[in-house]
């Protein structure tokens, strides 16, 4: 059978996901047809774009979420940190209905989207210019044959690297043991990341300041355990 994928470019790689077939729920409609507009980012066409740019006035700090699902997460952190800019990824359009409504209920004002997939925003973007990054219950892609899907990989660590600021924390979070120690292995001994576990049970409970997200919360009424695990952006070598 004939693909109708767009062939995969350097920056506008393969996506393997699932960006919605169903028409979204009128409400939902209604805001992303009206407040998606105004808070949208669009891939940009040239490389180096500083991210705090999008918005009018200049963020502390910038965090960015990969994969928000829901937005639970996204919305929550938003409204607890009120001069954070944040960035969130989600090419589900329910998914982005469903965040745009908890901006829209908070009033929120510091979160821009990109409805689509993170990568051909976040190969355009200046190094160094998030202070924190979010990848929680990414698709696991159990399979070997698809293991290349799994977002945690040397491509796209690479490419955390380069956008994160020396100090910076890269949270990923799942309910997959085998993501888990996917992700361990591609980031324990990462030359640019080190795992902050002070305790060796850390990774089992949630960083203090957490916000559970759908998928998690699905997981946990299942009986099943989630692991947390923080990394530490470390400090570029001069020179
Ligand atoms: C299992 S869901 C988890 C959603 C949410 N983080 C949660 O915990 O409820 C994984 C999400 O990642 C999104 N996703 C997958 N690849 C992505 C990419 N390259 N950029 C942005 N989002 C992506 C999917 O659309 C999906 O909604």
């Amino acid at each position: 059978m004939r693909s109708n994928r767009p062939i995969p470019t350097p920056d506008r790689p393969n996506f393997y996901g699932r960006r919605g077939t169903r028409p979204l729920k009128p409400s939902r409609k209604a805001l992303v047809d009206e407040m998606l507009p105004n808070i949208r980012i669009d891939y940009p066409e040239t490389g180096n774009v500083d991210p705090a740019g999008y918005f009018s006035v200049r963020p502390q700090q910038m965090w960015l979420e990969i994969g928000f699902g829901g937005g639970e997460h996204l919305a929550g952190q938003a409204e607890a940190h009120p001069d954070v800019g944040f960035i969130g990824c989600e090419p589900f359009m329910d998914g982005v209905g469903s965040l745009l409504r908890h901006i829209d209920e908070r009033g929120l004002v510091n979160v821009r989207v990109v409805p689509d997939d993170s990568r051909p925003l976040l190969y355009k973007l200046a190094d160094a210019c998030f202070d924190r990054a979010f990848l929680l219950f990414p698709d696991p892609w159990p399979k070997t044959r698809h293991a290349e899907r799994r977002f945690i990989g040397p491509k796209n660590l690479a490419l955390m690297a380069r956008l994160l600021k020396d100090g910076a924390e890269f949270r990923v979070a799942s309910d997959d043991m085998q993501y888990i120690s996917w992700t361990l292995q591609h980031l324990h001994n990462h030359p640019n990341f080190e795992w902050l576990a002070d305790t060796a049970g850390d990774w089992r409970n949630p960083p203090s300041d957490w916000i559970k997200t759908r998928y998690e919360q699905k997981a946990l009424r299942q009986g099943k355990k989630c692991s947390y695990l923080r990394f530490r952006r470390r400090a570029r070598i001069e020179g």
